[in-house]
């Protein structure tokens, strides 16, 4: 079975990530001790979840005890929206490498192609948003700034998350070196067509964030795991619909990221490595009606803000 996918770079990075967004501190540093006593290797991270210290402190104790190595695992974080531009960005850096207690990212990406003042995050209101350079600028500006964190051995790959198609084309044109992974939401009911045949021309691998629908969190209304053909799929095989659905990403050549703070849940996503999905089943699936479940809409602002809408983050793909 496939368990790792190898990067632009030649990296190898193992295919299942815990996704620790909106994992509370106080029940974060279990889940991630759940994880890897399961064989979980990648754990996703960022600065904005306000939660990599609880992780860097259960990392630790894992080391201390002898259950693995740092080089034993991929750990990947996140660029906070509020600290774009060369001052900025090593500081963040500098921050969760603090926090998480480690001398070195396995991957930094780029939260989203928005910028902030410093100090702010949630929610963005119009006056947050960094207008002293335009935003083309700033993102070049960061890249370049990321580019010389992997010139200094800080991270070994860096990437973008939330980049359209085309705001990943604008990175392309100046980038010394390629981005490695653009995280994005990639899960059956919104599968990214466009995006992922953008990439895959340019070998930039999709990693898939919010694989199970994210169903609970604020403004999702459909709940992917209910949908008919998961559940016929995932009784025929006796798998669940949340293994169904991140089989469906690896089978499709995702990193996947799915999240839980529950150690009985956090095992079940791990178990995919044991079975795969048939063409028909994959076909069956592809044909669930697409939707961006995760539009974006609190970076939307008529006035003051990059973004008046939706669409203008997503650009043309959908
Ligand atoms: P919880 O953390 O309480 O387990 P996503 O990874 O797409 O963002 O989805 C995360 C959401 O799905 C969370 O609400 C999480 O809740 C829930 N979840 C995680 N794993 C499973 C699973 N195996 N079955 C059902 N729901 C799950």
């Amino acid at each position: 079975a496939t368990t790792h996918v190898t990067l632009n770079t030649g990296h190898k990075m193992p295919v299942i990530g815990l996704g620790t967004w909106q994992a509370k501190p106080g029940v974060v540093g279990a889940a991630v001790e759940a994880a890897i006593k399961v064989g979980y290797r990648h754990i996703d991270c960022a600065y904005s979840y306000r939660n990599e210290k609880e992780i860097g402190d259960a990392l630790q104790k894992l080391f201390k005890e002898g259950v693995l190595r740092r080089e034993d695992l991929w750990i990947t974080s996140k660029l906070g929206n509020d600290s774009h531009g060369a001052e900025e960005a090593p500081k963040c850096l500098q921050k969760t490498m603090s926090d998480l207690q480690l001398e070195y990212l396995d991957l930094y990406l780029m939260h989203w192609p928005v910028s902030l003042k410093k100090g702010y995050s949630w929610p963005p209101e119009p006056h947050m948003y960094n207008s002293s350079k335009p935003l083309e600028q700033d993102i070049k500006d960061t890249w370049q700034a990321m580019e010389k964190m992997v010139e200094e051995g800080k991270v070994r790959n860096i990437g973008v998350s939330n980049f359209s198609s085309k705001k990943l084309s604008g990175v392309l044109d100046y980038a010394k070196i390629v981005p490695a992974v653009n995280q994005v939401e990639c899960q059956p009911m919104w599968r990214q067509d466009k995006l992922r045949t953008f990439m895959k021309t340019h070998n930039i691998t999709v990693c898939a964030y919010s694989p199970l629908g994210t169903w609970g969190t604020a403004g999702i209304t459909v709940n992917l795991l209910e949908q008919p053909v998961l559940k016929k799929i995932s009784e025929k095989i006796g798998k669940t619909p949340a293994q169904v659905s991140l089989r469906w990403g690896i089978q499709i050549g995702n990193i996947v990221l799915p999240k839980s703070t529950r150690p009985e849940r956090v095992k079940e996503n791990f178990d995919v490595f044991n079975f795969a999905l048939s063409k028909d089943d994959m076909a069956e699936i592809e044909k669930l009606a697409q939707k961006r479940f995760i539009r974006a809409d609190f970076f939307c602002n008529e006035s003051g803000s990059y973004y008046k809408k939706p669409e203008d983050i997503w650009d043309d793909d959908g």
